[in-house]
């Protein structure tokens, strides 16, 4: 909802309020929880302000009007000077802007536009602020159009820049690398700037998009509706004010604006809430609503079983088809045959960019879709379109699709290149070919993958600093061809694990496949870090063998289900090597996830205790209507004679009576008590015999997990 009242503007969601007031510069007055009208606004934006080296609060700063700090809008003159002077034009209620290309979010239709012009240059400078209502975000989208009669080079155009007052905040950021993606890291901002940032032309496992700004009752969530490079950045001075930004990484781009032409930034989006679980709730909210779209935005996911860890490339028709049996006997829906099915593809070092058929080993693509489909199953396929190996007919004939740079030697990683999406022509082959591939398999799922970083970047008829931000945009032109061809895909994104776990990636592909660590262990922390920002309904979470392929930890099968119902629950093991007992288990295991999946994938998400360092940590996971949740809880370590180990829940109706059981590996449902939701949100409540389910013996640095069912009862009645 946006309201102006002369010169004020206000921008309104359900429970927070930002106030902008349009002045000479423009400046934020406010954003927080939610303030009832302007009344008082006035006061927030002294005259004194204009003088001497105090400045606003500013929605961008510059380089060329006294700013100290480091300009968001930067650009380079033909006659070489950098100084600009944006000063504040007009505003006014508009239609949300279609920045053509980039990936955006949807369901409103207005924004405010505040526009601020170089007068001497003629180059406009625009903001797009949306308030998304229900789900308590705002997101901006920031251009810049040349009016003027020569080009311009865009330095930087961060996407947002949000200042509040105080210099009292810390930092968090949600970085790692392979297999270890989204850890939680938090540090006081003293005075100076913290940054995180990604280099390798994707949004990385090394550096998440996602931030928050926090203090005591006050806490920002902050994300970048984009794929490629992008840095965050928060400084706090000695002006008692403390800022944050995102956008496309300004490391090795530029952008050539031609007369006339308009520049957008990706979108930003920012959520305020009082605590970080608030803005995750919120954030969670904004991502399901407004980013993902398309058949599978609100359905059920399917339980998935993926031949990657129990055969890796190793397999035959005959192996598959096993697998697929024992999967369809257990009750899975979906049975994913990964990479390894085209070319001559038995190792890591050929065929990426043939995607046909490896007939020796499939024994046929298409009839062995059909023997799995007719298991009762779904057929799903993977394919890793943007890449290329040199020992591959493709690039035989067209090495000039490779990204390389004449007389250099070009950086391999996993032994393989990656294709030029920056050229349209490369773009029409991979569109091509991919739809080739679901067509000929008729799949019904398809796990899109992407296994190194981007080197070697360079197209001739590129300009160098466009590159990244070219290849990106390629990128989505392709993917968005490719989910519009066919709606009733399911498209799985994946990079090496979580390696682009973006908001980009989630306006195509509904989910992502949160890492390749499967350790029970570790995905507690990656699962617990990725669900501040994204929905459990968008991670992937996949029951593997153990002892565990990455880490050698070894753990019950209940454990790993535990921990997998975090996220959208798969299998991704030999399931021929699985004895009667196990395969018992596991079909009373899908059962249960089949019964509570409406909640488990798309309850309000609520973080229980700390995953990092924590005693204990979890989730639960309530419907929306309050009716039932399902909660997990996770002990990492089993310390002789320490007793008392309790834990609180959340979520949960305050005025409701649930009925609370556990869930027993052989699938029964032991009753605990039942428990006002009042007493269950305040209360510490024992884990009784939690140790016990363990045989420490059998299991090698095990994680001890107990999941909880909550069913509303309706109160009994008082006998008279
Ligand atoms: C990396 C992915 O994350 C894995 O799940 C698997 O698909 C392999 N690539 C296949 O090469």
């Amino acid at each position: 909802m946006l309201k102006i009242k002369g010169n004020y503007f206000l921008l309104e969601t359900k429970h927070t309020s930002m106030l902008i007031k349009g002045d000479e510069r423009a400046e934020y007055l406010y954003y927080g929880e939610r303030v009832p009208d302007f009344t008082g606004a006035e006061w927030l934006s002294p005259e004194t302000y204009w003088q001497g080296a105090d400045h606003p609060l500013s929605l961008f700063t510059q380089a060329g009007r006294g700013d100290h700090r480091e300009p968001t809008v930067s650009v380079r003159f033909a006659d070489g000077s950098f100084a600009t002077d944006f000063r504040f034009v007009r505003a006014r209620a508009a239609a949300r802007p279609a920045a053509e290309g980039l990936p955006l979010a949807y369901g409103e239709a207005k924004c405010l536009k505040l526009e601020f012009l170089d007068e001497p240059s003629r180059l406009k400078l625009c903001l797009y602020y949306t308030a998304f209502t229900d789900s308590d975000a705002i997101t901006v989208i920031a251009s810049l159009t040349n009016g003027g009669k020569k080009p311009v080079e865009i330095l930087s155009l961060a996407s947002l820049h949000l200042e509040v007052w105080g210099n009292d905040y810390s930092f968090t950021t949600f970085d790692g690398a392979w297999g270890s993606e989204r850890r939680r890291h938090t540090r006081p901002l003293e005075c100076g700037k913290c940054e995180t940032a990604s280099y390798i032309g994707s949004s990385s496992a090394f550096r998440n998009p996602f931030v928050l700004l926090g203090r005591e009752g006050d806490v920002y969530g902050v994300n970048l509706v984009y794929s490629g490079n992008h840095r965050e950045f928060a400084e706090s001075d000695a002006s008692r004010r403390t800022r944050v930004a995102t956008g496309i990484n300004p490391c090795q781009f530029s952008w050539e604006l031609a007369p006339g032409e308009t520049f957008f930034a990706p979108e930003a989006v920012m959520v305020y809430g009082k605590t970080a679980g608030e803005v995750s709730l919120r954030m969670h909210e904004f991502v399901s609503r407004h980013i993902i779209r398309g058949k599978w935005k609100d359905r059920e996911r399917p339980v998935l079983v993926n031949n990657w860890e129990g055969t890796y490339f190793s397999f035959t028709r005959e192996k598959i088809l096993a697998i697929a049996r024992k999967a369809a006997e257990a009750g899975a829906e979906l049975f994913v045959l990964d990479d390894g099915w085209f070319g001559k593809r038995d190792s890591d070092t050929c065929s990426l960019g043939d995607w046909t058929d490896y007939e020796e080993k499939t024994g046929g693509i298409e009839s062995l879709a059909d023997e799995i489909r007719a298991m009762g199953l779904k057929f799903g396929i993977w394919v890793e379109p943007e890449m290329i190996s040199e020992d591959s007919e493709l690039y035989r004939k067209h090495p000039e699709y490779a990204m390389k740079i004449a007389r250099r030697d070009p950086h391999r990683q996993r032994n393989q290149l990656m294709l030029d999406l920056a050229d349209p022509q490369v773009q029409g082959y991979v569109y091509r070919a991919v739809s080739r591939v679901i067509a000929q398999c008729k799949a019904a799922y398809v796990k899109w993958d992407y296994n190194r970083f981007m080197t070697d970047c360079f197209d001739r008829n590129v300009r160098g600093g466009e590159y990244f931000h070219r290849y990106i945009l390629g990128l989505y032109s392709v993917i968005a061809r490719l989910v519009e061809r066919f709606p009733n895909v399911l498209f799985e994104s994946c990079a090496s694990g979580g390696g682009r776990f973006d908001l980009g990636m989630l306006c195509y592909m509904p989910q992502v496949w949160t890492s390749d660590n499967t350790d029970a262990r570790e995905r507690t922390i990656i699962q617990s870090g990725t669900a501040y920002a994204y929905p459990q309904s968008t991670m992937g979470a996949h029951v593997s063998a153990s002892p565990n392929e990455q880490t050698g930890n070894s753990n019950s099968l209940q454990t790993r289900f535990h921990v997998a119902c975090g996220g959208l629950l798969g299998y991704e093991s030999d399931f021929t090597k699985l004895s009667d007992e196990e395969l018992e288990e596991v079909r009373s295991q899908i059962a249960f996830y089949k019964k509570y999946r409406g909640v488990l994938q798309f309850g309000m998400y609520h973080r229980l205790g700390d995953a990092v360092g924590g005693e204990w940590s979890g989730f639960i996971t309530v419907a929306r209507d309050g009716s039932k949740a399902v909660a997990v809880i996770a002990v990492p370590e089993k310390r002789t004679s320490e007793f008392n180990l309790r834990v609180r829940f959340a979520g949960l109706e305050e005025g409701a009576l649930y009925h609370v059981r556990y869930r027993k590996a052989d699938g029964t449902l032991v009753s605990v008590c039942r428990a006002s939701g009042a007493l269950l949100l305040r209360g510490s409540f024992p884990l009784q015999d939690l140790f016990a389910e363990t045989d420490v013996h059998r299991f090698s640095n095990p994680l001890y997990t107990r999941m909880f069912v909550f069913e509303k009862v309706a109160p009994r009645k008082k006998r008279s």
